[in-house]
């Protein structure tokens, strides 16, 4: 439970403390300034360290965390404190709940002021931060900062689209440039330290957080991974406008049981390390600042006190040298899982187990006093936990400069050069599932088809939805609708508007107006799906993912009208609309594409700007298919005709459902534009290669050990780009390997008609895996690949590993 109250000011939607006095100071500025701005401001663009798709693991940026001159900051002050002002470093709270009955602390000024608390979160605005840091440096005794922590999870005030969105352009630059303007936002306003990214392996629709990482698959969450790391923390952490990264939620969140959020995991260790790990490794190896502990148990152990996770894997195996805060009360929650039955016990388990600070529990500043004094926990291992606190606050600068230039905050929001890569993001991110032809030619662009428009839908003018469920200080207000980027583009003359009911409740006469506004028109576009911050995010798991309310029955009579329609899916999830994919000619999924939505939009129906979003997931035809992702395993059964159900007596021992496909609606990696593109076949450079040399080259770390590639050719008569995806399948392991795995994309231009032999360059780690021996290498074995368009098609060359 997430109590969120506040004795001081306001606590917006997400919970987030703001004074009065800066949220008034900052919306007048920022409606004042941004004129001016949009003249004044410079070139000062986003860092643009490139984050190649097609680059091995092993990339990272140096780790600022460590060195020696840190180090030795570390130990003089850890040598000066006193074991209370240790303990005070391992705790946090959100600065408007702090007076919750979780915490029960009421004196947020105080603590601060006798160096019992090293962080606060949900604190914003310079002057706000300013206030507090104040007390922590002026007033304590050893006059060390605090760390204000906020979720900036896809946009400070800038919001760009949602992360499954971002994940779904493919395009690791572009998540990269918009973490970083999170960052110059976030920073402005005295937050150095971001709850992002999250990095959860998702398989299952049903779990509505889903919509906060990148989808299903490892080498893409990696990619993304990085990228949201770079942004971050920027070229140098210790600048004033870096914000420390926090990979969450450490681990096996997205695995919850059903997709019933917080729910229980059981995950394998090959599994563990194969799918639900490897992001948050990439994350580590960006360099990455702090980790966050997931809410759910692992094989019975919560991961919140989970040593084999936390320990093992993260400090020792990988050699984290930053923290590791737990989520929201996830110390005392390790009671509920029933791994303890009092709270001291539950902060000794998680301390322990790795977990360095407290967030809001307020467990380990009741309990570790008495835990050191009775042995339970030994001094060291308090010194170890402080020491990685400090860490990160000397490696981000803070002792130089904790605070905040109040001056300069209002005019780091909403840069024009923001807004710019908001919309190259957000266009970016929309995926075409379907453009069918009417009267001869795809429906989509609709150019100069779209004379007269009826616009329906309860999404197409609802600026709050655009931002998302989790829009850090984003306001509906900066949104730009569909429906107000269309009227400017069109004029108000050509736009039959019929709002066609809310999300949740349409009665006949909306769908009546609805219809009318379509027969009215030459086209119908309809704006549906899910309500953001109620549908998708935490604790917002579905059972059924149609579209909510009467949402569908208003799609079916606008489509009955036998107008031409276009649906644009707004969602945090795929939809199970098999009506839809059958129906409407085309089809948009957009997720919540932030605060350029309707410019983004506007672009793509009208052939200003072509779609290049591909799915970061499986998107299922029912609920029923759940967990659904494609790299699963074969089974011993696997189904030979996986788009028929069986039907005849033969086919009925196979794996699959009597009652619908198994295959997806549309398979991973997939995503339509405004021309198409023919993949030739694989063919990959060496038909052998020896165990061996793989190995020699695993210890040297990092050698291109074969090329593949494929002729690709744009065969439409319109240039366009495609996202060419290479993957791999090894067979006759000594541990089942999936069907097909991602290991490397790049997006490709094409001129219409023009063919470029596509190339990627393979390293032997794209054959290496977690075997049955339970350690990571490489096998002898069958590789088959494919260089195609989505995880579903391509046409495959096969090779040996040969042990020699
Ligand atoms: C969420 C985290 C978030 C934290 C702080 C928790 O409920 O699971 O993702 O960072 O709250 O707001």
């Amino acid at each position: 439970m997430k109590p969120r109250s506040a004795s001081l000011g306001n606590v917006n939607a997400r919970g987030i403390f703001v004074t009065p006095v800066r949220s008034i100071f900052c919306a007048a500025l920022v409606v004042l300034l941004g004129v001016a701005l949009a003249a004044a401001q410079t070139a000062k663009g986003p860092a643009t360290a490139k984050t190649p798709a097609n680059a091995s693991a092993r990339t990272a940026s140096p780790n600022q965390l460590s060195s020696p001159a840190i180090e030795a900051k570390v130990n003089t002050l850890l040598a000066k404190m006193t074991l209370e002002e240790k303990i005070g470093q391992l705790v946090q709270y959100s600065a408007g709940a702090a007076t919750g009955p979780t915490s029960g602390r009421t004196d947020d000024k105080d603590m601060i002021r006798k160096g019992q608390v090293g962080s606060l979160f949900n604190v914003t605005g310079a002057r706000a931060t300013n206030e507090l840091q104040h007390i922590a440096v002026d007033e304590s005794r050893l006059h060390i900062p605090l760390i204000f922590g906020l979720d900036v999870i896809h946009g400070y005030r800038t919001t760009f689209p949602l992360n499954l969105g971002l994940a779904a352009t493919w395009d690791p630059e572009i998540v990269e440039k918009a973490s970083r303007i999170a960052a110059l936002e976030a920073s402005a306003a005295g937050v150095r330290w971001t709850f992002s990214p999250m990095v959860d392996i998702a398989r299952d629709a049903r779990w509505g957080r889903m919509s906060e990482g990148s989808g299903e698959d490892p080498f893409l969450g990696s990619a993304m991974a990085r990228a949201y790391v770079h942004g971050y923390q920027g070229e140098k952490l210790d600048a004033p406008d870096s914000i420390v990264a926090c990979a969450k939620h450490y681990v096996g969140y997205g695995a919850a049981e059903g997709g019933r959020d917080y729910n229980s995991t059981e995950i394998s260790e090959h599994t563990l390390r194969e799918y639900y790990l490897p992001p948050f490794r990439a994350a580590e190896e960006a360099g990455v600042g702090t980790f966050m502990s997931a809410f759910n148990a692992i094989n019975g152990i919560p991961a919140s006190a989970n040593p084999f996770t936390i320990k093992q894997i993260l400090k020792k195996e990988w050699g984290f040298k930053g923290f590791v805060v737990s989520d929201w009360t996830s110390v005392s929650e390790v009671m509920a899982h029933g791994i303890a039955i009092d709270g001291a016990t539950a902060a000794q388990k998680a301390f322990l187990a790795g977990v360095d600070m407290d967030m809001q529990s307020n467990l380990y500043h009741q309990n570790m006093l008495k835990l050191v004094q009775s042995g339970k926990v030994s001094q060291a291992a308090i010194d170890e936990g402080v020491r990685r606190i400090l860490r990160v606050k000397f490696a981000m600068g803070l002792f130089d400069h904790p605070y905040t230039d109040e001056s300069k905050e209002s005019a780091a929001f909403l840069r024009p050069d923001s807004l710019g890569v908001a919309k190259t993001a957000a266009t970016k991110s929309i995926v075409l599932l379907r453009n069918e032809a009417v009267s001869g030619a795809a429906l989509l662009p609709l150019s100069a088809k779209a004379s007269s428009v009826a616009l329906i839908g309860p999404l197409a003018d609802d600026a709050g939805n655009m931002i998302g469920s989790w829009g850090g200080l984003g306001r509906g207000e900066d949104a730009i609708t569909l429906r107000r980027a269309l009227t400017q583009k069109l004029g108000e003359s050509r736009i039959h508007y019929a709002k066609g009911g809310e999300i949740l409740s349409t009665s006949d006469s909306d769908i009546s107006a609805a219809v009318s506004a379509a027969k009215d028109s030459d086209v119908a576009i309809l704006a549906l799906g899910e309500d953001a911050p109620s549908m998708t995010g935490e604790a917002a798991s579905r059972a059924w993912f149609g579209l909510p309310g009467r949402q569908q029955d208003l799609l079916e009579k606008v489509v009955a009208t036998g107008k031409p329609v276009v649906l644009i899916l707004f969602s945090g999830r795929p939809l199970t609309l098999p009506w839809a994919f059958e129906h409407v000619p085309a089809v948009l999924a957009a997720w919540y594409p932030g605060v350029q939505a309707g410019n983004a939009l506007t672009d793509l129906l009208l052939g200003d700007a072509a779609p290049t979003g591909h799915l970061p997931l499986s998107w299922p035809r029912a609920v029923g298919q759940e967990p659904l992702y494609y790299n699963a395993l074969n089974t011993g059964r696997p189904a030979t005709d996986p788009d028929h159900p069986a039907e005849k007596g033969e086919t009925k021992y196979v794996s699959r459902y009597i009652d619908e496909k198994g295959t997806p609606q549309f398979p991973f990696g997939f995503g339509l534009t405004y021309t198409s593109f023919r993949y030739g076949s694989t063919s990959a450079s060496a038909k052998d290669i020896s165990v061996s040399s793989l190995r020699q080259a695993l210890a040297a770390k990092g050698k291109n050990v074969l090329s593949v590639t494929a002729d690709v050719t744009n065969t439409g008569s319109r240039a366009g780009e495609t996202v060419a995806q290479l993957y791999v399948r090894i067979d006759g392991t000594s541990i089942a390997m999936p069907v097909r795995m991602l290991k490397g994309f790049q997006s490709v231009t094409l001129a219409p008609g023009e063919t470029r032999k596509v190339t990627f360059d393979v390293d032997e780690e794209k054959f290496a895996f977690w075997g049955a021996e339970n350690k990571f290498g490489v096998e002898p074995a069958r590789v088959t690949l494919w260089v195609a368009p989505s995880s579903a098609e391509g046409e495959p060359t096969t090779l040996n590993l040969t042990e020699r």
